[in-house]
C-alpha cells in the first residue's frame, strides 16, 4: 500500500501545529503535536536520544483513528516533535495502530511492536475488533511496516484466548538473549491475563506461556499496557486494569494502574508477591518505563484517565499530556517514585523559608506561580498537640484553587480540584493513606500550567491531577492549626 495516509497526516500536523502557540502548552510536559494524545508508546533510548511515541489522533481533540506520534529528547524535558510515524493504512491495522513498545536490534535498527486493529463480523454478524501484533522497523525518523505483518495473530493463541482483546505488546530482551514480548489478553472468563511470546530474531514469534492471570477478577477486568523490568533484586510488572472496583483507599473505581512485584527467580515465572497502585491521584494511566544509559529506571505515564477526559481547556487544539519522567526504586517492597534529576536544569529563582509557623492561613512572599518545583517539610509545633489538618491551596485566585490536605490522626492525604473551575460532574477528589509519622510529612510538588504532581514522603506515594484554572490564578496558601514548614520553591523555565 502507498503511504498516502501517513503523508496526509504529516502534512496535516505540520500545518495545524502552527495554530497552537507555545504559550498555550504546558512548559515541560509533553502534549500532542496537534489533536489528541493517549498512552505513551515505544518509550526507548536509541542513537543517543530518548524517543517517546504516543497514541495519537491528529485530526481532532478526541480519541479517533490511532496513529503513533513521535517526539525525541536528550533530557526528557525538552522535546522535539518528529513527523507522525505510523498511520492506520494496512488491512491488518486500518482500524488503528494501538499501543506498543520498542527495542534496538543487533543491527542497530529500531524495532517497534504495536497492535494492529482490523474489524470482522462474528458468527452473529456483529462487528468486532481483530487485534494482532505487528512490527515496524526504522532508523529513529522513518519506519517501515514489516511485509509479513502481523507477526503474532490468532493462530498462536492458546485455547480460550480472545482475538478481540489482545493488545499492547511489551518487547524486551531476556537473559537468555532471546526476544520476549508480553501481550495483554482476555481469557474466556472475561478477565485479563498476560501472555508471553518469544523470538530469536524479533520477527518470527511463538507462544511460550501464560505469565500472569487475573484469577477471578482480583484486579479489575481486562488488563492493558503491560510493562516489565527488574529493579533492586525484584521483578516488576506494570499494568493498567480496566473496570476496577474500589478497595479501601488503595484502588479506585474504573481504569487503574498497578505495580506487581515478584521476588526474583532464575526462571521467568512471575508469582505476584505484592501489588499496589502506582499513582493515587486522578490523572494517570498506561505508563511505560525505560532504563537510562546510566542505569536508572524511569517511568512516564499518560497524565489523564479515561473517565475524566471531558474536563479540558476550552477551544484548545491539543488534548492530553504525559507526566513528568519519574525515577523508580524499591523500598519496603514498594515502588518509590521521584522526579528525575534532569529537572534541576529547569530550576531558577530559588525562594526558601525555614520554620514558618502555621497558625491559620499563611502566604509567603515569592511562593507563588503555576510552573514550579516545590520541596516541603511539615511537622507539628508540639508533639503533645499535633495539628488536625494541614492544607495547601495551589493555583488559587480565592474563588478557584486546587486543595491538598493532610490529616495526620487519620493518616490520610487528599487532593481536591472541585473548585478549580471545572463544570464537569466527574471525580474531583482522591485520597491516599500515609504513615502518620507523628505529623511529619515531606512533599515534592511539580506544578505546570495544567497539572500538579505530588510526591509524598520521599516518593512512597504519588498523586497526579490536571486542571485548567485561569493562568492568573497563581497564589499558594498554607493553613494549619499548629504546624511548622520548611519550604523551597524554584520556578521552572525552559
Ligand atoms: C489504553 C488503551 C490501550 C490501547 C490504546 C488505544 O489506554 O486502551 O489498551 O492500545 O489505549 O488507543
Amino acid at each position: 500500500m502507498s503511504d498516502q495516509v501517513l503523508q496526509e497526516a504529516r502534512s496535516f500536523e505540520e500545518l495545524e501545529e502552527k495554530k497552537i502557540s507555545q504559550e498555550d502548552r504546558p512548559v515541560y510536559h509533553l502534549t500532542p503535536r496537534v489533536g489528541w494524545m493517549n498512552d505513551p508508546n515505544g518509550f526507548s533510548y536509541y542513537k543517543g536520544e530518548y524517543h517517546l511515541f504516543y497514541q495519537y489522533n491528529p485530526y481532532g481533540q478526541n480519541w479517533g483513528p490511532m496513529h503513533w506520534g513521535h517526539a525525541v529528547s536528550k533530557d526528557l524535558f525538552n522535546w522535539k516533535y518528529l513527523p507522525v510515524i505510523l498511520a492506520p493504512d494496512e488491512a491488518y491495522d486500518y482500524a488503528g495502530c494501538f499501543s506498543g513498545s520498542a527495542i534496538t536490534l543487533e543491527d542497530q535498527s529500531h524495532l517497534l511492536m504495536y497492535t494492529g486493529v482490523a474489524k470482522e463480523k462474528d458468527e452473529r454478524g456483529v462487528e468486532r475488533d481483530i487485534q494482532t501484533q505487528c512490527i515496524a522497523v526504522g532508523d529513529g525518523t522513518n519506519y517501515t511496516k514489516y511485509e509479513h505483518n502481523p507477526v503474532i495473530d490468532r493462530r498462536m493463541l492458546p485455547e480460550g484466548a480472545s482475538i478481540s482483546d489482545f493488545r499492547d505488546p511489551h518487547i524486551f530482551k531476556a537473559k537468555d538473549g532471546r526476544y520476549k514480548s508480553i501481550v495483554a489478553n482476555r481469557g474466556a472468563d472475561g478477565y485479563g491475563c498476560l501472555l508471553l511470546f518469544r523470538s530469536d530474531d524479533g520477527f518470527k514469534w511463538e507462544f511460550e506461556k501464560e505469565l500472569v492471570k487475573n484469577v477471578n477478577g482480583y484486579c479489575g477486568m481486562m488488563w492493558e499496557c503491560p510493562d516489565y523490568f527488574e529493579l533492586d533484586g525484584k521483578k516488576v510488572i506494570v499494568l493498567s486494569p480496566q473496570e476496577m472496583e474500589a478497595k479501601n483507599l488503595e484502588f479506585h473505581n474504573g481504569n487503574g494502574t498497578v505495580f506487581m512485584i515478584c521476588d526474583q527467580k532464575e526462571n521467568d515465572d512471575f508469582d505476584v508477591d505484592t501489588m499496589h497502585a502506582i499513582d493515587y491521584g486522578i490523572d494517570f494511566y498506561a505508563p511505560q518505563t525505560i532504563e537510562t544509559p546510566d542505569g536508572r529506571r524511569v517511568m512516564i505515564g499518560w497524565m489523564q484517565n479515561w473517565d475524566g477526559c471531558v474536563y479540558r481547556k476550552n477551544n484548545c487544539l491539543w488534548y492530553g499530556q504525559m507526566t513528568s519522567p519519574r525515577e523508580l526504586h524499591i523500598e519496603n517492597n514498594r515502588i518509590y517514585q521521584l522526579p528525575i534529576r534532569e529537572i534541576e536544569v529547569l530550576r531558577s529563582d530559588k525562594v526558601e523559608y525555614k520554620d514558618v509557623v502555621l497558625e491559620g492561613e499563611v502566604s509567603l512572599e515569592g511562593i507563588e506561580g503555576r510552573v514550579a518545583d516545590i520541596e516541603l517539610e511539615l511537622e507539628p509545633i508540639s508533639l503533645d498537640n499535633i495539628y488536625k489538618e494541614f492544607e495547601m491551596k495551589i493555583a488559587s485566585n480565592g474563588k478557584n484553587y486546587i486543595d491538598f490536605s493532610y490529616r495526620p490522626s487519620e493518616g490520610i492525604a487528599k487532593i481536591d480540584r472541585k473548585y478549580s473551575g471545572s463544570r464537569n460532574g466527574i471525580v474531583h477528589q482522591r485520597r491516599c493513606e500515609l504513615d502518620s509519622k507523628g505529623g511529619k510529612l515531606k512533599a515534592r510538588i511539580l506544578l505546570d500550567k495544567y497539572s500538579a504532581e505530588f510526591f509524598l514522603n520521599d516518593g512512597e506515594k504519588a498523586m497526579t491531577v490536571t486542571f485548567y484554572t485561569e493562568q492568573s490564578a497563581k497564589d499558594i496558601i498554607f493553613k494549619a492549626d499548629g504546624a511548622k514548614i520548611n519550604i523551597t520553591k524554584y520556578t521552572l523555565k525552559k
